[in-house]
């Protein structure tokens, strides 16, 4: 049985931000390596306009292979409508918005202000066809680099509007500015506004207090938890925010501590190669990858 659930949001958060782009017959095999490692939702990338990010130019035609992989959950970003209406002709199983707390992130990332954004994706969700999941991402919800403090009072309010349209809320630490105390009160306070329509941690590691972070969420029930492979990542709407917390890495800390994934370690690492090789360029971390599976480890019953 699987007690923790972990979305692989390599292929859309460390793409969008890569030096190279991967090409979609590498991006194809590594998403069906990710989930013959076990992964059970990967967010394979994003419908926003070709020409703001090339990367993601292929979305559609990723979404259709990773659709024919079985008990895969596809999950692909949308910013506006448009977005919204592209993931639903691919057939995405779920949409997620960024939908920043900070003003100032909001207004360089997608155009609106936070509460445009909320009425966006309120809108989205009108549209949406039965069966078809809508995630709002409460983004900067622990600071931001261009606005500095976040209030934590508009990061509950922003996600309690999001709780009326969508199925799911997550809170993003689009920059890596959080820590294990913040994480825990923040939760804290989102849980009592909207109850277990939250459920993401989505970290960054930027300062290296991702494991920490997501230590904290779990310590405050959080179950479900957005990574990356090598930890790539960032958004390249705001300055300074770099890599995700690293799957491999996550993965182990919870096995180690017998909150099963259901994922295979040594197959993930089988995956991490064909990243590695489809990005030569491109910097990669990860200790698990550096210092190997300790002696006498065993993963999760
Ligand atoms: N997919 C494809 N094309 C889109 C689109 C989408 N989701 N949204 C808008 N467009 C097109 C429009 O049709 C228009 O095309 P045209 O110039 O040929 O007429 C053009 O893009 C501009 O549309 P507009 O509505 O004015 O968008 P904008 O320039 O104000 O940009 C966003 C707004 C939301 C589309 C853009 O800021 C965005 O995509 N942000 C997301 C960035 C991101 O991915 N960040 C990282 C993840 S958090
Ligand atoms: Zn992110």
């Amino acid at each position: 049985m699987r007690q923790i659930h972990i979305r692989e949001v390599g292929p859309r958060d460390g793409l969008q931000n890569a030096r190279q782009q991967m090409p979609t017959d590498a991006k194809k095999s590594w998403v069906k390596a990710i989930a013959a490692a076990g992964v059970p939702e990967i967010e394979v990338g994003s419908f926003v306009p070709p020409k703001l990010i090339p990367a993601m130019a292929d979305t559609a035609e990723i979404v259709s292979f990773a659709l024919a992989i079985r008990d895969l959950q596809v999950v692909v970003l949308a910013p506006n409508l448009r977005g919204f209406e592209r993931a639903l002709a691919a057939g995405a199983h779920k949409v997620t918005f960024p939908v920043s707390a900070s003003r100032k992130h909001s207004e360089s990332n997608v155009r609106m202000t936070p509460e445009q954004m909320v009425e966006e994706v309120r809108r989205c969700a009108r549209h949406a066809h039965p069966g078809v999941l809508v995630e709002g991402a409460v983004s900067t919800a622990f600071g931001c680099t261009m606005q500095g403090d976040v209030p934590e009072d508009d990061v509950v309010r922003i996600a309690a509007a999001l709780a009326e349209s969508c199925d799911h809320v997550s809170l993003a630490d689009t920059v890596g500015y959080a820590n294990p105390a913040q994480i825990r009160r923040v939760f804290k306070k989102v849980k009592k506004e909207i109850g277990d329509k939250l459920r993401t941690a989505h970290l960054h590691n930027t300062r290296g207090l991702g494991l920490a972070n997501a230590l904290a969420a779990y310590e405050e029930g959080v179950r479900h938890f957005d990574s990356s492979m090598g930890g790539l990542g960032g958004c390249p709407f705001a300055p300074g925010a770099s890599g995700n917390v690293i799957t491999e890495d996550l993965v182990f800390m919870f096995e180690s501590m017998g909150a099963s994934t259901g994922i295979d370690l040594d197959k993930l690492m089988e995956a991490r190669k064909l990243m590695v090789a489809a990005l030569p360029e491109e910097p990669v971390y990860g200790h698990m990858a550096l210092a190997g599976v300790p002696k006498g480890f065993r993963a999760a019953a």
